[in-house]
């Protein structure tokens, strides 16, 4: 590589143009520490004349980031476009193919694409890094890859999306029902305002435990549909109810091997109050990793914003200024395994069940009675009447049980009048 690196920022949104104000105001710290002068030669985005935070040269803007490529030499380019395909997914394809440097904080991208690019980043041997893509500013990729290289990992797992995270942590603390809290995230720039499906209904989780089990195990990247369950069905009467039972709602992404097959999952769950991860709230990220000999390790740190996540593209372009060509999983692509996928169906959890009942004799032994039919033990039940409405909360504490059996015991209460509402599952996680 040239003492002189030119650099392509595509896409100028949240991320783009924060990096890019960053790029501009570090020049110097970078050639102090990696000896390399950097130039942007280039920047794309739909708009030229859309408002941005920080000042752009327009001299230098293209409307079309495909073009950059026939007119401009590129060294190192940024994509931060965002979707797992289209533009995004041509402009890392092409940049790969000129043989240019990747760096992209895109996780439905590379959840998605990430075999088939890495792939693409050997054969043209340069480096595609995507330490953005999960938990923003944790450095957690490259904690895999190099930090803790020499370790056997046998589970990652953690808070992965901090819009969740803020509304469940606000719904405890406001008293104020998910809705509410979810326009409060909204104004505060923690969920997109449009659409912010995919922070809540798990899947934006999913894509960062996908990215994680690549690497962890050294395996290509998962492509079965796992236990997905976001926050968008948690009340605030069961965030009431954790709070009294000594417990919090937290949405978990987990991977782990059990009997050498890989088990990857996203749902709320029910952690005591006084455990780590039971006090990581607002915003942040956390990632616990186990291994050997390392035993386990605590990540913690923003997951999202334009500023943590500028942090990790800056330490992907340091990487790539300062060494030498790096897999982008870690090992040659030929040689990540392909893995069984462990049957969700055997997935073992104690539970928190919650009925809204008519409150009627009969009602609690109908529920007690179905329960002991799948042989589900209960360890606590808190009945709370409701006298005015005539009505009762249930809660029951459930010993362990596997999800087909919680399944075929609860399908029943679909049905029943008695039941006024199909009762609601929130996994305990020891
Ligand atoms: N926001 C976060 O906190 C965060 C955290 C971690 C990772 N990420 C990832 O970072 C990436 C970017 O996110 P963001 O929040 O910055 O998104 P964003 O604000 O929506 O920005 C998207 C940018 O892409 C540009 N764009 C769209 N279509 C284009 C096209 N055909 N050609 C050229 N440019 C195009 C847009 O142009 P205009 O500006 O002209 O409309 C905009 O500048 C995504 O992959 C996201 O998952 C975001």
């Amino acid at each position: 590589m040239n003492n002189i690196i030119n650099l392509a920022v595509v896409g100028l949104g949240q991320i783009g143009s924060y990096l890019l104000n960053e790029i501009n105001t570090k020049k110097k710290d970078i050639e102090l520490k990696t000896g390399k002068k950097i130039n942007v030669v280039a920047i794309s985005a739909k708009n030229i004349n859309k408002k941005r935070k920080f000042k752009i040269n327009k001299k230098i803007f293209y409307k079309n980031p495909l073009k950059i490529f026939k007119i401009k030499k590129i060294d190192i380019l940024f994509e931060a476009i965002g979707a797992s395909d289209g533009i995004s997914k041509k402009v890392v394809e092409t940049a790969l193919k000129n043989k240019i440097h990747v760096i992209t904080p895109n996780k439905a991208l590379i959840s998605k694409h990430g075999d088939n690019l890495a792939k693409l980043a050997e054969s043209n041997n340069v480096n595609l890094e995507f330490e953005a893509s999960v938990a923003g500013g944790i450095p957690i990729l490259r904690t895999i890859k190099e930090g803790l290289v020499t370790n056997k990992i046998s589970k990652v797992y953690g808070i992965l999306n901090g819009t969740s995270n803020y509304i469940l942590s606000e719904m405890r603390d406001s008293k104020d029902n998910f809705s509410k809290v979810l326009k409060k995230a909204q104004k505060l720039g923690y969920a997109e305002p449009g659409n912010p499906k995919f922070d809540l209904n798990g899947l934006d989780a999913f894509a960062k435990v996908r990215i994680l089990s690549a690497l962890a195990f050294n395996t290509k990247i998962s492509k079965h549909k796992c236990l997905v369950e976001g926050i968008e069905k948690i009340e605030l009467k069961d965030i009431e109810i954790a709070n009294q039972l000594n417990l919090r709602i937290k949405l978990l992404g987990i991977s782990e091997i059990i009997n050498n097959q890989l088990f990857e999952t996203v749902h709320p769950c029910l952690v005591s109050k006084n455990s780590y991860i039971g006090n990581v709230s607002g915003v942040m990220n956390a990632v616990i990793l186990e291994g050997k000999p390392v035993g386990k390790s605590i990540l913690q740190g923003e997951g999202a914003g334009p500023g943590p996540t500028s942090s990790s593209l800056l330490s992907d372009l340091f990487s790539i200024l300062r060494g030498d060509i790096k897999k982008p999983f870690g090992i040659p692509s030929n040689k990540r395994k392909s893995i069984k996928y462990y049957n969700a169906n055997n997935y073992v959890n104690s539970l928190y069940l919650r009925f809204e009942v008519n409150d009627r004799s009969g009602v609690l032994s109908k529920i007690t009675n179905r329960l002991a039919l799948y042989k589900i033990s209960v360890k606590r039940l808190i009945q709370t009447p409701d006298k005015k409405n005539n009505k009762a909360t249930i809660i029951i504490i459930t010993h362990k049980t596997d999800e087909i059996n919680s399944k075929k015991c609860l399908s029943v209460f679909k049905k029943d009048k008695d039941i006024l509402k199909y009762p609601t599952l929130i996994r305990i996680y020891n």
